[in-house]
Parts: C-alpha cells; sequence; structure tokens
C-alpha cells in the first residue's frame, strides 16, 4: 500500500497500479453485487461495475419512472434489474444507495437478507456512524464496508467514460469474514476510482458534514446569498469579495453555488 504524505500527515493509498482490475475481478469471482437505489450513484457505480466485467444486479422500486430509466441503461427485468427486496436477497454484496434517509426507512427490508458472509456497503458514512438513530445496526456476521467517491455518480460515469478514474475514500467498519478489505479494495477498483484514501465511516461522515454540508452547501453559500438579499443583483454582490485577491478562490465557489439558492434541484445532482 502506498504512502502519501498530505499536510504533514501520513495516509495509505491504494492504487490501481498495485491493485489492478484483473485483481478486482478475481476478488470479486462467485460474488453477486446488488446495487440497490438508482438514482444518483447508483447508476454511476453500477454502469461502471457492470463495464469492468462484474457480476452486477440493480435493485430498485418498480412503481416509479427510476425503474424505467434502469431498463433504458440495459438492466433487464427479472435478469439483472428486481424489486428491492428481490435484489438484496440475491446478492452477496448489498450496495446500499438509496437516499440517506430511504436506507433509514427500507432497514426493516433489507435486514433480513444480510445473513452470514455478505458484506453491506455504503457510499456515505452516516447511517452507521449515527446508527443508534437510524436503527441501522448491522449483523455482527457481516462484512460493513464504504466507498465514498469524492464527486457524483454523475462525474464517477462520466470519467470512467473518458478512461479515468475519480478518487475515493474507503473505510471498514466490521470485517467478519476476514475479506472486508479485499472486498472494499475490489469494489472501489470496480467502481471506477481512481487512488483509494483510507478512512472510518467516523471521519468519512465528520467530512461531508462540515466540509460539504457545512462549509460549501451552507456557509460559503449562505454568506453569497446574504450578499446577494442585501445588494439586490449578482454583479454588486460580487464586488466586495472581487476587491480581495485572496478571497478569489472563495468567491468562485459561491458564484458557482448562487443560484442553488433559487433552484429546486438538490446540489448533489
Ligand atoms: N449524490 C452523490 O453524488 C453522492 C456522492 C457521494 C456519496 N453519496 C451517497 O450515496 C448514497 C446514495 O445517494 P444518491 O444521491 O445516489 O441517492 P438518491 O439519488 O437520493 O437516491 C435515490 C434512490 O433512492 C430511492 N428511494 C428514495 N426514497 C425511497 C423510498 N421511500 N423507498 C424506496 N426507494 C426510495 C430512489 O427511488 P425513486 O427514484 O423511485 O424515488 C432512488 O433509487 C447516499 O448514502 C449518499 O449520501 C451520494
Amino acid at each position: 500500500m502506498a504512502k502519501l504524505i498530505f499536510g504533514g500527515l501520513e495516509e495509505n493509498v491504494v492504487t490501481r497500479e498495485e491493485f489492478p482490475l484483473d485483481k478486482a475481478q478475481q476478488a470479486m469471482k462467485g460474488e453477486t453485487i446488488a446495487v440497490i437505489g438508482y438514482g444518483v450513484q447508483g447508476p454511476g457505480q453500477a454502469l461502471n461495475l457492470r463495464d469492468n466485467g462484474f457480476n452486477v444486479i440493480v435493485g430498485q422500486r418498480r412503481d416509479s419512472k427510476t425503474w424505467d430509466k434502469a431498463v433504458a441503461d440495459g438492466w433487464v427485468p427479472g435478469e439483472t434489474l428486481f424489486p428491492i427486496e428481490e435484489a438484496a436477497r440475491r446478492g452477496t454484496i448489498i450496495q446500499y444507495l438509496l437516499s440517506d434517509a430511504a436506507q433509514i426507512a427500507l432497514w426493516p427490508t433489507i435486514k433480513p437478507h444480510l445473513t452470514a458472509g455478505k458484506a453491506l456497503y455504503f457510499s456515505h458514512g452516516f447511517g452507521i456512524t449515527y446508527k443508534e438513530r437510524t436503527g441501522i445496526v448491522p449483523p455482527k456476521d457481516i462484512d460493513v464496508i464504504l466507498i465514498a467517491p469524492k464527486g457524483s455518480g454523475t462525474s464517477l460515469r462520466r470519467m470512467f467514460l473518458a478512461g479515468k478514474g475519480l478518487n475515493s475514500s474507503y473505510a471498514i467498519f466490521q470485517d467478519a469474514t476476514g475479506r472486508a478489505h479485499e472486498r472494499v479494495v475490489a469494489l472501489g477498483i470496480g467502481v471506477g476510482s481512481g487512488y483509494l484514501f483510507e478512512t472510518t465511516f467516523k471521519k468519512e461522515v465528520y467530512s461531508d458534514l462540515t466540509g460539504e454540508r457545512g462549509t460549501l452547501m451552507g456557509a460559503i453559500q449562505g454568506i453569497f446569498a446574504a450578499q446577494y438579499d442585501h445588494e439586490g443583483a449578482p454583479l454588486a454582490s460580487w464586488a466586495p469579495f472581487r476587491a480581495s485577491s485572496r478571497l478569489s478562490t472563495t468567491c468562485c465557489a459561491a458564484a458557482a453555488i448562487a443560484p442553488l439558492k433559487h433552484s429546486t434541484k438538490p446540489w448533489r445532482n
């Protein structure tokens, strides 16, 4: 495993050179990867895994346009596309990629299918880190792992199609089989990661909550929005930021985010 120094701290990093695709495919031999949820991360990860030669099925509720989207992407009902519970039953690896709220709601449906030796996979540390509140308490005899791509599922797919990888964090919460590390790294490579940075579920959720949801979506957007409300026009609200070159980076980020204030679209699309 490579070691890189970031800000004086040593980090464990897995690269595609040391864990190539054929090694990942070998590690996943005999596994059925059930991607549960076909929102933003679901399609990016499922399609990349499929194109990388893994055995993938998708679990999606049927009475939804998202089911039709999955069909349009080539998933075949009854063969590679199933209702959520059926996919969870068939999968040996359950990639839990419903929205974070739906993960809580659907937990009683998923849990009975987490039988000994399976792996439960997340792309966000939220459900497990706050398990006393979310109720997502996994059985002791399964692996619990995380791959969190550092971008949207759309970027993950776009970069994959361009022959590039998006960096991801990886973490192990529970290693019941002794194979959790091999499984998580193989899946990280399979979904199209570039570098894989080791983390924990807690660190992933704290960095996400403070960095993305707090600073990016909250603080910076809020500062810019407050100025916008005060001045009433984008150009005027830009002016105080422009005066300071040290603020230029902040300003660019804020300018990019500002239209979201009046948008109903979720940020993570
Ligand atoms: N968005 C990102 O780029 C991103 C980046 C990094 C990590 N993550 C993490 O990845 C995970 C998935 O996030 P996401 O943004 O891809 O999720 P999302 O787009 O919000 O997830 C939507 C999926 O959840 C299903 N769903 C929602 N409510 C449901 C319900 N009550 N019953 C059954 N299905 C329901 C949707 O089905 P319908 O379409 O039928 O509603 C759809 O399949 C989360 O843990 C998130 O924190 C996301």
